[in-house]
């Protein structure tokens, strides 16, 4: 057999094993892993003493989404996935966000024009349900799973778009009677409310306050309600953002009672601390998402719940505002107020490498599992596995060629996000991937972009069986 690429000489890790052995590529998919291939393709790479992983696949992203009155998104669809692809991604999941006003199609259909011919890795849209009415939840829902738009985010937060009990219990049945997987941000809201009604009249409005207005009680709350009311409608569930050991002991509480959760942590929760939101002239804007960082221990606890399997999904949450910009964290609304400050911190294109660099070479996880956190279980959670998430004959030849001993360190300048700050700016970061292969096209060679704007698709998902 004749191949139009193979990759030779690399060592190939999925989640499940390591070989050494080469891969044949023909019409974007793998077809064949075997030993000596290297003269049976029409072109070579030659992968010695690298890894060669599946594409990453970054399940929790926010592109040109709408983010409130003259706040304006820094990436859309080109620069989010040129982004993603640097960091060795060639899968992205972002969200199309139905405001309280909109009608689901139509939020949909304008998603879609947002991303078409715009991208450089393939993508498929979560649909966040912010207008739980009887036409959304009866009927375009429905319609819209049965055509494989099959998960869906709702919030408990954000007045703009959070549900109540009810109406989460609403949407939750939906999910379940027509096979959905429902993805849940926990926060509680009327806390939030409170902390944050208590720091203006003391008038603590620093960025700071952002995370002492979120403290772990408001996530962890809110995490045991959204698992006892997935419990009650017997609804399997992913917890996304998970920040702390106390929300994270809750997964697994719920998991001993049999219920099936699913959960998800972010570099964030690893890297970054609430102090961090302390900065000086404003500075700590850019650390403002939620729920926040909190501090060094529970960054070990999230270590521990990557190692001990109670995270099933390593995201980004990549949601990026500019800092220096009218429409970004400096001077929201004109005024110097944390309550303004867009949620949301950058992420996409150093996710990969910074799990990498504090978990596999520091021996916290091995490599297998990074393939699982990053890729494989994201493809299994969303509907696209097999084709997308492994190397196999008959997936599609989306692979990531690593160095694992390149360090680089992270500057902004570098990266290739439509932001103007990353929160990881200064550290040193080993292990990086210098090839990334969209469907068999050598999309990104030692830091030149080969593909084009485009070549990414939107990938169709097929109705849960049963659903
Ligand atoms: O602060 C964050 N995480 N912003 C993005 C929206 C969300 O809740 O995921
Ligand atoms: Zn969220
Ligand atoms: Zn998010």
């Amino acid at each position: 057999m004749s191949y139009d690429l193979v990759i030779f000489g690399g060592k190939i890790c999925t989640a499940a094993d390591t070989t050494f052995a080469d891969i044949g590529i023909k019409d974007g998919q793998i077809v064949a892993i075997g030993r000596d291939l290297e003269h049976s393709g029409a072109e070579a790479i030659d992968a010695t003493d690298k890894l060669v992983l599946p594409g990453g696949i970054d399940s929790h992203v926010h592109l040109s989404q709408p983010s409130g009155e003259g706040i304006v998104m820094a990436d859309d669809f080109e620069t989010g996935t040129r982004s993603a692809l640097y960091g060795g991604n060639t899968t992205i999941m972002p969200f199309c966000l139905q405001e309280r006003n909109d009608n689901l199609r139509e939020a949909l259909n304008a998603y879609h024009g947002l991303a078409e011919d715009q991208c450089y890795t393939d993508v498929a849209f979560h649909l966040i349900i912010s207008n739980p009415d009887p036409q959304t939840l009866g009927q375009d829902l429905p319609a819209l799973i049965a055509e494989g738009y099959t998960s869906i985010k709702v919030f408990m937060t954000y007045e703009a778009l959070r549900l109540n009990d009810a109406e989460l219990l609403a949407a939750f049945d939906v999910a379940r009677r027509h096979g959905a997987t429902m993805m849940v941000h926990c926060e509680n809201e009327d806390a939030i409310r409170y902390l944050v009604d208590r720091h203006e009249a003391e008038r603590r409005i620093n960025p700071s306050a952002h995370a002492t207005t979120r403290p772990i009680a408001v996530e962890r709350e809110a995490t045991h309600r959204a698992l006892s009311l997935a419990e009650i409608v017997d609804l399997p569930i992913v917890i996304v953002h998970v920040s702390n050991g106390a929300a994270a002991e809750e997964i697994r509480r719920a998991r001993g009672r049999g219920l099936k959760v699913t959960a998800e942590t972010c570099p964030q929760y690893l890297m970054l601390t609430a102090d961090d939101l302390d900065g000086m002239d404003w500075e700590g804007a850019k650390f403002v998402c939620s729920p926040p960082p909190r501090n060094a221990a529970e960054q070990q606890a999230c270590w521990q719940g990557l190692m001990d399997g109670t995270f099933d999904l390593f995201s980004s949450d990549h949601c990026p505002f500019r800092y220096d910009s009218p429409h970004g964290k400096l001077n929201p609304k004109g005024a110097k107020n944390f309550r303004f400050i867009p949620n949301g911190i950058p992420g996409v294109e150093t996710r990969l490498p910074i799990l990498f660099s504090e978990g596999v070479n520091t021996g916290r996880i091995d490599i297998n599992r990074f393939v699982a956190l990053t890729a494989t279980n994201h493809a299994k959670t969303y509907g696209l596995y097999p084709r997308k998430g492994t190397i196999a004959v008959g997936s599609d030849a989306d692979l990531a060629i690593w160095d694992p001993d390149l360090e680089r360190i992270v500057h902004h300048a570098d990266l290739h996000d439509g932001a103007d700050y990353t929160p990881y700016e200064g550290r040193r970061l080993r292990g990086w991937p210098v090839t990334v292969l969209l469907r068999g096209k050598v999309m990104m060679k030692d830091g030149v972009l080969l593909g084009a704007r485009g070549d990414g698709v939107y990938l169709d998902r097929q109705p849960k069986a049963g659903g």
